[in-house]
């Protein structure tokens, strides 16, 4: 008997069927993955279970009986949960007073029972959180494990992971790994979506697939391997970047003059970091994430101001500049976290002219037409599977990602800021955007990219940097780069040897 079966599911949103015809089983004690090319409905089939979509035909069997999920509660009931990657905490509150949220009767529960509770429930799965932290003191990777906790606290025997891991540094994915391994010797089934094929070889015991809405197989782990995983997502062998010549390597654009940056705590975060781009060049910055990355991207698009140093474009000073101004004068950035640099509610449209709303104003109104064709336009170069006119928060992760390349890429700028521009996407789409990063080097821009996957670093810079505890602990040009080089300078065994 299967802990959940999931049989002859369809679901359409107008005329677009997210799910056809799909039959998934999850079994008792299982890790189970569920992979798939970005839209090709893993959110879709989850959020059916989940009960927060409703599928138009097929049903759902729990432990052999039929059930009817209509919202989240009645999942619930049936012992499912399911942590997306927006949290639903409070952030005000404390994880006690998060997890006991909805409970019936909750007031008058004594705080010490509760923390108590919290306190043995954490210590059986292996989960390390503190009861009586605010939500907004703790990690993102905290934050997943109080969901996590809060879905076992309501006695969830289903718990469903939407992409997890896009949004962990890569110790908290190693403490996540492991409160799942706990959750499967305790008899929990769980489902893993992921775009990261190491990931779901070493956590997964079996992995469906779905493509273009149809489920493409299921597989055991054992009897499988990557190259047959990513067939099964495309339908087809799939071909990683092939750098073609190098472009010629012109003059500086972008000049980083000992950037330093002391935090509230008295730490430095940044310490002296100098680097040149050039026009015709991807420098790559690789790390460790938490080595000073994002204290460096937020002081190039300037939401942070350092405490030391100066950059300059081309010949101008930028340093402290407003975000604004900043890219006006010519640099596009392809943000870390795509939800922060997108509306939700607003359109595909009106998302696309976020940022430069001014260009679309004539005789002092907001030209819609404008910025409907100039969409129409964009959505077919950049082949967004969207209409101009439909809310952002119903395209998948990887059109949202094209969404914010096309806002960025068509103003042409004359440098680009890459912050893990890939993360989330799928094979297809992680292609797609190297291209185009690829493009903007070989049309003459500068490109800093920076990313924690090796792979990509290698593959699509002209030079690589770097960087750990927030120095620059070389740069060396990438014929001189080797994955254990990077891999020993990125833990800091060997530094500071500058080209
Ligand atoms: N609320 C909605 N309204 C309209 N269309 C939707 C809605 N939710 C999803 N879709 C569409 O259904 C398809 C499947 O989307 P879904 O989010 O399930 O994909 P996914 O496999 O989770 O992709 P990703 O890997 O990018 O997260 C996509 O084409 C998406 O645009
Ligand atoms: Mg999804």
């Amino acid at each position: 008997m299967n802990a959940i079966q999931m049989t002859g599911i369809t679901k359409r949103f107008g005329d677009l069927v997210a799910n056809d015809n799909v039959d998934f089983e999850l079994k008792a004690g299982e890790i189970h993955a569920l992979l798939g090319e970005n839209g090709a409905g893993k959110t879709t089939l989850m959020r059916i279970l989940y009960g927060l979509y409703h599928a138009d035909e097929g049903d759902i069997q729990v432990n052999g009986r039929r059930v009817s999920i209509v919202s989240p509660k009645d999942a619930i009931h049936n012992r499912i949960g399911m942590v997306t990657q927006h949290f639903t905490l409070v952030s005000t509150l404390t994880v006690a007073e998060n997890l006991t949220l909805g409970e019936k009767g909750s007031i008058t529960i004594n705080k010490r029972t509760i923390e108590q509770k919290i306190s043995d429930a954490a210590e059986q799965y292996g989960i390390p959180v503190k009861p009586d932290a605010l939500i907004s003191s703790l990690s993102v990777g905290e934050r997943q494990r109080v969901e996590i906790l809060k879905a076992l606290n309501r006695n969830a025997k289903v718990l469903i992971l939407d992409e997890p891991t896009a949004v962990l540094v890569p110790q908290e994915v190693d403490v996540l790994f492991e409160v799942l391994e706990r959750l499967r010797k305790s008899g929990l089934s769980v489902v893993f979506i992921s775009h990261k094929l190491n990931e779901v070889m070493a956590l997964c015991d079996r992995i469906s697939v779905l493509r273009l809405g149809k489920m493409a197989g299921t597989v055991v782990k054992g009897e499988t391997n990557k190259t047959e995983l990513a067939c099964m997502m495309v339908g087809h062998e799939t071909f990683g970047v092939k750098r073609q010549g190098k472009a010629p390597r012109g003059k500086v654009i972008l000049r980083v003059e000992n950037l330093s940056l002391r935090d509230k705590k008295g730490l430095d975060t940044l310490r002296d970091v100098s680097f040149e781009v050039h026009t015709g060049e991807i420098l790559g910055i690789a790390g460790v994430s938490g080595n000073g990355q994002s204290e460096l991207t937020g002081i190039l698009s300037g939401t942070i101001k350092p405490t030391g140093g100066q950059f300059h474009l081309e010949d101008r000073n930028l340093t402290g500049t407003e975000p604004l101004q900043i890219t006006r004068a010519g640099i596009g950035r392809i943000a870390e976290d795509r939800h922060a640099s997108l509306v939700g509610e607003l359109t595909v449209a009106e998302n696309i002219a976020l940022e430069y709303l001014d260009e679309f104003v004539s005789h002092g109104v907001l030209d819609r037409k404008k910025i409907h064709q100039n969409a129409e336009k964009l959505i077919k170069e950049y082949d967004i599977k969207a209409r101009p006119e439909d809310r952002l928060r119903t395209l998948s992760g990887g059109n949202m990602q094209k969404v914010i390349l096309a806002r960025t890429l068509s103003r042409e700028p004359k440098f680009v800021l890459a912050s893990q521009p890939t993360r989330g996407l799928d094979v297809g789409a992680t292609d797609y955007v190297d291209h185009r990063l690829l493009d903007q080097r070989d049309r003459g821009a500068a490109v800093l990219l920076l990313s924690e996957d090796l792979d990509e670093i290698m593959s699509l810079s002209d030079r690589v940097a770097v960087i750990y505890e927030g120095q620059i602990v070389g740069i060396l040009p990438i014929e001189e780069v080797t994955r254990e080089k990077l891999g020993l300078m990125m833990c800091g065994s060997i530094g500071k040897q500058k080209t």
